[in-house]
């Protein structure tokens, strides 16, 4: 329970919780295939934190293809003290959307900005609200992550695969970007790390049940992933094993085949696939399950704990949420077959 009765309530509640104060520069963007009635909550809650709002709407093709900021757009918001984006409550979208690994979030950040996507509609907003608990367990979460040197990760199943991090930041992901130059995106509650990029050595056993966020699928047949100097080397099973190959050629860089992230979530109301009310969020953020990613990795922001800071480029990008997994960092673990320890 938030307690919060309306939408621009809670809306209001996360940016107040986010530091926005009346005299900073606030732009409220979204693209212009969202409906404007959507906005309304969106419009009173910025207006309400802040003197000094201006909403943005931009078109998809001003987004290019790799959903990259344009130049205007680039130069408009590193004008902002705060800028929340509105992505939409659906997925997947029928559009170019900015995103993390986009350019341009991490060079607005660099100027200071403080950044908040919402890529959730209303009902699970309310449900994903992050709580002070979430928030603390969150924040000692990323701050283990940092430290960290050597990830193990393992399954009943057959997963097997070792990682290093040596050096590389703790991301947290929570909903709340609070401090100078920070990206957030509101209901998550993830850590995140992007080992070396040519570390990871092993197997990875993905079971039907887990997700392929960004080919919008569920996983019907087990999956093997042979792994090997940080990239994926083979790829074993049948019909969703099939799919991830032909997803992951079709970007015809081998760079798609690497690593890109790996983490754990620790959302309580978060939901698998199979609930109705399953989006891309409770897939990263859902309580014990493990967030391997395959692509890009460069997205780094100057907040301590905001960005992975990787150095593989390329224009795809793979999520792939495992339940059941255990997860260890330096020999200690901190999920144990789905359950944070
Ligand atoms: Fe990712």
């Amino acid at each position: 329970m938030t307690g919060y009765t309306t939408h621009a309530q809670l809306l209001e509640a996360a940016l107040l919780r986010c530091n926005v104060r009346r005299e900073e520069k606030v732009v409220l963007l979204s693209s212009r295939i969202i409906d404007p009635g959507e906005l309304g909550p969106y419009e009173e809650a910025v207006r309400r934190v802040s003197d000094h709002v201006v909403s943005v709407r931009y078109y998809p093709m001003e987004v290019t293809d790799a959903h990259h900021m344009n130049a205007m757009l680039l130069a408009a918001m590193k004008q902002a003290d705060f800028v929340l984006h509105y992505r939409g409550g659906t997925f997947p979208t029928p559009f170019a959307q900015l995103t993390a690994h986009s350019h341009g979030i991490p060079e607005v950040a660099a100027s200071g900005v403080r950044w908040l996507d919402i890529c959730l509609n209303e009902a699970n907003q309310f449900r994903l609200f992050p709580s002070k608990e979430i928030v603390d367990e969150t924040m000692a979460a990323a701050v283990r992550m940092a430290a960290a040197k050597e990830l193990r990760l393992t399954s009943a199943d057959g997963t097997d695969l070792v990682l290093r991090k040596d050096g590389r930041k703790g991301h947290r992901q929570l909903g709340l970007s609070d401090e100078q130059g920070i990206w957030d995106n509101f209901g998550f509650a993830m850590v995140a790390c992007a080992p070396l990029e040519d570390s990871a050595h092993g197997t990875v056993v993905v079971q039907p049940g887990d997700a392929l966020l960004q080919m919008g699928a569920t996983v019907r047949d087990k999956i093997t992933l042979h792994v090997e100097g940080g990239r994926i080397i083979k790829i074993e099973g049948g019909e969703s094993a099939s799919a991830v190959s032909q997803w992951l050629e079709r970007w015809d860089d081998p760079e798609s085949f690497g690593v890109s992230h790996i983490g754990w979530g620790l959302h309580p109301n978060a939901v698998w696939t199979g609930s109705p009310r399953f989006t891309p969020v409770d897939g990263e953020s859902y309580r014990g399950s493990i967030l391997l990613a395959f692509g890009s990795n460069t997205s780094d922001m100057p907040a301590k704990h905001s960005g992975i800071g990787g150095t593989r480029h390329c224009s795809s990008h793979l999520d792939i949420p495992l339940l059941n997994h255990s997860f260890a960092l330096d020999g200690t673990l901190v999920v144990d077959e789905g359950k944070i320890v």
